[in-house]
């Protein structure tokens, strides 16, 4: 028997300690907050990805009346990216969240187990990290990669 800690790198940043790109990335989700459909939960949620290409792909989550049929902002995004731009690699993620209170969350919002794993698949096939930064009203989570939010991830059959 062995035991072992599976370790997650957390970097915790001000928008000012942040490269030009990475702080338009986080720019651009918190704008695409404003095109979430989410006249059920009000939980406005945007994401950026930045591509190889140079592209940067937003999106929001998209709500429905059937309740599991709407998607989160992160697979909203990475599968028009993918679908847009087949041949780009992904690079980088960003999520930023507004409440029902139209504020942007105090603390980071985390992508969903499903989004984690969706997002998975394009690292795998972009065959580097994605840095993954999550976005408060006033700071940053970044994570070095979607591997990094999803210990022991299905990958293989
Ligand atoms: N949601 C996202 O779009 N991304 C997340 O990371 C968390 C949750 C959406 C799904 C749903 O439309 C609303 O937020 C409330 O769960």
């Amino acid at each position: 028997m062995r035991k072992f800690d599976i370790v997650t790198p957390v970097i915790e940043a001000g928008f000012d300690e942040l490269d030009h790109a990475d702080r338009r990335l986080v720019d651009d989700a918190m704008c695409a907050t404003d095109r979430a459909y989410a006249p059920y939960s009000k939980f406005h949620v945007g994401a950026a990805i930045r591509l190889d290409n140079g592209e940067v792909v937003t999106g929001a989550n998209q709500e429905n009346a059937a309740y599991p049929s709407g998607t989160c902002a992160e697979r909203a995004t990475c599968y028009y990216a993918h679908a847009r731009w087949p041949e780009a690699a992904f690079m980088a993620i960003a999520v930023a969240a507004r409440g029902t209170d139209g504020e942007f969350v105090a603390e980071p919002v985390a992508p969903c187990g499903a989004c984690r794993q969706a997002l998975l698949e394009y690292e795998t096939l972009a065959g580097h990290d994605v840095k993954v930064i999550l976005v408060a009203r006033d700071k940053v989570y970044i994570l070095p990669s979607v591997r990094a939010t999803l210990p022991l991830a299905f990958s293989e059959f």
